[in-house]
């Protein structure tokens, strides 16, 4: 009698936005060219925000850090990298890159009021189905002078239509991973902050265009190498799909 031919699993299709699917594609944060790419792009944007730490080892934490892609872009700059994450297989690689890393909500942090000298959030709020209160978290963590920084997408008609309905059909999103319902009003989110002390400055960005193009078209040739160089992320006039901001607490 033959061998009857092995049993191949399907992978599982989880609703949108459900955090098991960082568990599936846990394998893919630390890849450039995989399914999390933008992610590292992103990162390299948003952590050139945060200037060098004014004193020795002021706290800079990271809400969402996800594998803690963040961290390559921090060194040097003097911080203590703390980072908050309800996925635990995404924390041991944050862990393993020198993130000092807890697993929690970022609606509901365990750490003091006003430890942080940094908070960021970055591609966090578009998931979290309270992202007010993820916002209060950030902001009461934040001491007096001390900095905001994020980024997300906003709650529009073309935000749902590039990030999603085109963003994840390409290889620099995974598909399934946004529900859109969650995405993110711009001026609710500068009045959500500013109600906790928090001066949000915003600016639209996007990944530059030929850079992206080149990258889509090296990734898809597939010759087995990492692509040369990453695209940058660039201002753009409209906040109307993705934007980061940055802000200080006042006091
Ligand atoms: C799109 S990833 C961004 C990760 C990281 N900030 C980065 O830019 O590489 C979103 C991350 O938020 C985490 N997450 C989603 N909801 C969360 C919540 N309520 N509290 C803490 N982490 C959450 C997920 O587990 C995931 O790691």
């Amino acid at each position: 009698m033959r061998d009857a031919a092995p049993v191949s699993t399907p992978p599982r299709v989880l609703p949108p936005n459900d955090p098991r699917q960082y568990d599936d594609l846990a394998g893919e944060w630390w890849r450039p060219d995989g399914a999390f790419a933008m992610l590292h792009w992103l990162a390299r944007a948003r952590a050139a925000m945060v200037p060098p730490a004014s004193e020795r080892d002021a706290l800079l934490v990271d809400l969402g850090c996800g594998a803690g892609l963040l961290a390559p872009h921090l060194a040097g700059k003097g911080y203590r990298h703390i980072g908050v994450d309800l996925t635990r297989s995404a924390l041991d690689q944050a862990a393993a890159h020198g993130v000092t890393v807890i697993q929690g909500d970022a609606t509901a942090v365990p750490l003091a009021d006003g430890c942080a000298a940094v908070v960021s959030a970055g591609e966090l709020l578009e998931h979290v189905p309270n992202w007010r209160r993820a916002v209060a978290e950030a902001c009461r963590l934040l001491r007096p002078g001390g900095l905001l920084v994020l980024d997300t997408l906003n709650d529009t008609l073309l935000a749902r239509l590039v990030a999603v309905e085109l963003g994840e059909r390409l290889p620099t999103v995974p598909r399934g991973i946004h529900d859109p319902r969650l995405f993110v009003d711009a001026r609710a989110l500068v009045a959500e902050c500013a109600r906790h002390g928090v001066a949000l400055r915003l600016r639209g960005v996007r990944p530059e265009l030929g850079g992206t193009v080149a990258w889509l078209w090296r990734r898809w040739r597939g010759d087995g190498r990492p692509t040369r160089r990453e695209p940058r992320i660039v201002p753009t006039r409209s906040t109307a799909v993705l934007y980061q901001g940055r802000g200080h607490r006042s006091g």
